[in-house]
């Protein structure tokens, strides 16, 4: 890879200002002063120091967020807050969220510059399991977890529960495979009953850690996104 090129998606920066670190004479390869923005360096093995700090190259980045009440899940928008401005990285112009939460729902949210993985995590093929904290308004009905086992139809496919535990008469934890607009909301309106609160706990093999405050980020660690990789089951 050229050095340019790395310097340019390990700081988040353009070429241009790529180019111009270089001429200031502020990039180390191999302990060794490097200006030529064309020279071919191994990203994983060679050492690139600049402002006195390694650089470590990374293809892809994956951060979880606890989703606070009150932000979209969009890379941008004119009225409201959204999740990215809850996020502080360098190449935060490049992630975006995988799939999407409602404003008023709280949680694990993943956020990445990894457009396949995210595709195939969010593929209803691919069956992999969201889990949902849920408080509604009224007790939770005799019937209920038999009615949403079997499943109910939204937008001309059936949804279904994958599990269902009652915490109380009125919350409860819902693990779904897909992820429908509103799907947890019109399950339980089905129901008859309405969210009163939401927040995911789980999105495949990881759950929410925590001491992941409510509004904060951070990376994942290497056996989390191993984890995360392994979550899908079927196949497309
Ligand atoms: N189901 C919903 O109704 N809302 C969400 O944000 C996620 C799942």
């Amino acid at each position: 890879m050229r050095l340019d090129q790395f310097l340019t998606s390990v700081l988040g920066i353009s070429r241009k200002d790529a180019k111009i670190i270089l001429k200031q004479k502020k990039v180390l390869v191999n302990q060794k002063l490097e200006t030529n923005p064309s020279l071919q360096i191994d990203e994983i093995k060679d050492e690139v120091i600049y402002n006195n700090q390694i650089l470590k190259y990374q293809e892809h980045i994956y951060l979880i967020l606890n989703k606070p009440n009150g932000y979209i899940t969009s890379t941008e928008d004119y009225n409201h807050q959204t999740v990215m401005d809850l996020i502080n990285h360098p190449l935060k112009h490049k992630l975006f969220p995988v799939g999407r939460l409602d404003i008023d729902t709280e949680g694990l949210l993943l956020i990445t510059n990894n457009g396949p993985l995210s595709h195939e995590l969010l593929s209803p093929k691919k069956h992999v399991s969201k889990t949902y904290y849920v408080e509604i308004d009224k007790a939770f009905p005799t019937d209920g977890i038999e009615i949403l086992k079997n499943g109910i139809m939204l937008d001309g496919t059936r949804s279904v529960a994958e599990d269902i535990e009652l915490i109380n008469e009125t919350s409860l934890n819902l693990t779904i495979t897909e992820g429908k607009y509103h799907q947890v909301k019109r399950m339980m309106a089905h129901l008859g009953l309405n969210v009163t609160y939401l927040k995911r706990i789980s999105f495949g093999n990881l759950k929410l850690p925590n001491d992941l405050e409510i509004g904060s980020f951070r990376e994942l660690t290497a056996s989390e996104v191993e984890l995360l990789v392994n979550s899908k089951k079927g196949e497309e």
